[in-house]
């Protein structure tokens, strides 16, 4: 499986910068749990360090364990995801990714359930996502969408887009999806050639192209005029504020900017995993 996109890392974001072993095996790609690695880092390089006072190993332990439990304990207390959800999650992670593909690119539990409460609250019907990856987001939609309801999900690789249809089959609702492969801007420009419109749209394909994406989406029609956009990793790694390093990183810093400058939409920049803005055109 292949992507053309510029990643570096997962998500988009930079590659890890330093070789120390990952939190929980997995390598963290959210701004709270690569805090939460590094102070873990800090903890170790101490641990043996005399005259380190007991007061700041202790604030260390704190801040290390709040950091640690936040995103388990998000989880926790949301509402679990279906079966089919669980089963495609599960396949992404025991699949042998390779090149620019990897499982951390899935949303996953939380950022689903918040995308469920998003279609239903804004009682959508048409749903647009751009960077389909395996599926997740895209049946989590499905999911919360009433009878009629669709989802059409953009993809560039026809590898991933072939083990999301696969995922989308075993589930009841899987045939509210319709998978677009290619890249993202043009399928979007023949959506807005045929007049579709989407009362929702999540973004989270290449970061890069964030900035064409929302152009196209904001006039061309692709979002309705009461729509909802949706835009992932708007915090990547905590690049925007720290060091914006990778390309990716750089891209969606100058894409925040643009968004908080843009006078067409009004947003909120959302600190849910890596970062999630909320925008509506005003
Ligand atoms: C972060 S993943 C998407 C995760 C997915 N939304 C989910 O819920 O798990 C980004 C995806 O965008 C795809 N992508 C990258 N560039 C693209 C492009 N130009 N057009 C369409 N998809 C693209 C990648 O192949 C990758 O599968």
């Amino acid at each position: 499986m292949s992507a053309d996109t510029d990643l570096t890392g997962p998500l988009g974001g930079p590659a890890p910068t330093s070789s120390r072993a990952p939190v929980g095996g997995a390598r963290p790609v959210t701004p709270v749990g690569i805090v939460a690695d590094l102070l873990g880092s800090v903890a170790r390089q101490v641990a043996d360090v005399p005259g380190v006072p007991l007061e700041a190993r202790a604030d260390l332990a704190r801040a290390r364990a709040i950091a640690a439990g936040l995103e388990g304990y998000v989880e926790q207390q949301t509402s679990p995801p279906s079966a089919a959800l669980a089963a495609l999650e599960e396949r992404t992670r025991a699949e042998p990714w390779e090149g620019n593909l990897e499982a951390e690119m899935l949303s996953g539990h939380v950022e689903g359930a918040f995308l469920q409460m998003l279609v239903r609250v804004s009682r959508s019907r048409q749903v647009l996502e751009v960077g389909m990856f395996t599926g997740y987001a895209a049946l989590a939609m499905a999911e919360a969408l009433p009878e009629g309801g669709r989802v059409v999900a953009c993809e560039l690789d026809p590898g991933v887009a072939a083990l999301a249809r696969d995922c989308f089959a075993a589930s009841p609702v899987g045939d509210r999806v319709q998978v677009e492969v290619g890249p993202a801007s043009e399928t979007l420009a023949r959506l807005a050639e045929q007049g579709e419109t989407f009362d929702l749209v999540f973004l989270d394909a290449d970061k890069p192209g964030y900035a064409g994406y929302l152009d196209l989406l904001l006039d061309r029609g692709l979002l309705h005029p009461e729509g909802l956009l949706c835009v992932d990793n708007t915090l990547l790694q905590g690049e925007p504020w720290s060091e914006a390093s990778s390309p990716n990183g750089r891209a969606v810093t100058a894409f925040n900017e643009q968004l908080r400058d843009d006078p067409r939409v009004e947003q909120v920049v959302v600190p849910l995993r890596d970062g999630v803005t909320l925008a509506r055109r005003v």
